[in-house]
């Protein structure tokens, strides 16, 4: 089984993503929503709750699991491994392998807070390609707009909040954005308008291509565990429109 693990929303699109890659996989999403969000936390807490995701990974028996989570990749990939004790793939080197090999040379980094102030995207990004120039912007923000649901593209204060908050990449002219946060990719559109033409690239997305076909076997199979609240997490969950209706969405205390 492939488990696939964020603290909301923001990673039902990768878990889409592998469904539509790998229609006979066995999938099991876990959101901690009792926790969220994790990217205004301390690095030490988002390590310990790391460690307990992946604790609970190792429970359902998961045989890979993709952590859809920037925050969680970039801060406690370690922890969460060493506890899921099996395969833990992340999102920040799939996109950074992708931005590199297309050549961009001004990557603006959007993320949530702890995910910027840890460096862990424009250091690989260095790494991959040096001399690269990178403007990393947390936006503690974002997650909680955009797990109540306020990620419509036609809607004019978002827009002119979402633009205030971006002013600074405006004077940078990115070749590139980096969505180093997965909820973000529901404000692609938004952050598209703001920047025409620009190249977005989905952290996300570049990992759910990344994730082996070897753990794409099984029955077609669908589990969803939420650690607080699964009539709230559908809500939120039926917005995105990533996830298939009537899904049951289990309390993880019951995983
Ligand atoms: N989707 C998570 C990420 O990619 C959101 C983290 C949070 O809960 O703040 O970072």
């Amino acid at each position: 089984m492939i488990g696939v693990f964020d603290s909301g929303i923001g990673g039902l699109s990768v878990l889409a993503a592998l469904r539509s890659a790998y229609p006979s996989a066995d999938l099991l999403y876990f959101a901690d929503t009792a926790r969220l969000p994790y990217g205004g936390r301390s690095p030490s807490l988002i390590r310990r709750f790391a460690k307990e995701a992946g604790e609970r990974f190792k429970g359902w028996g998961a045989d890979f699991v993709q952590v859809a989570c920037g925050t969680v990749s970039s801060l406690a990939l370690d922890e969460f491994k060493a506890a899921a004790n099996c395969p833990v793939a992340g999102v920040v080197l799939p996109v950074v392998g992708s931005l590199a090999q297309n050549g961009r040379r001004r990557v603006l980094i959007l993320s949530t807070e702890a995910t910027a102030r840890s460096r862990v995207f424009e250091a690989a990004l260095s790494e991959k390609r040096p001399g690269i120039t990178t403007l990393s912007l947390g936006c503690p923000l974002f997650v909680p707009l955009i797990e109540n649901g306020f990620f419509a593209r036609n809607d004019p204060a978002l827009l002119s909040l979402v633009g205030r908050i971006l002013a600074p990449g405006q004077t940078f002219f990115p070749d590139a954005i980096l969505l180093g946060c997965t909820h973000f990719r529901l404000f692609a559109p938004l952050i598209s308008s703001l920047f025409p033409g620009v190249p977005i690239y989905d952290c996300g997305e570049e990992a759910a291509r990344a994730v082996p076909e070897a753990f794409g076997q099984g029955n077609g199979t669908l589990r969803v565990y939420v650690s607080d609240d699964p009539e709230r997490f559908r809500l939120a969950a039926e917005r995105t429109g990533s996830l298939p209706p009537g899904v049951p969405i289990g309390s993880a205390a019951e995983g």
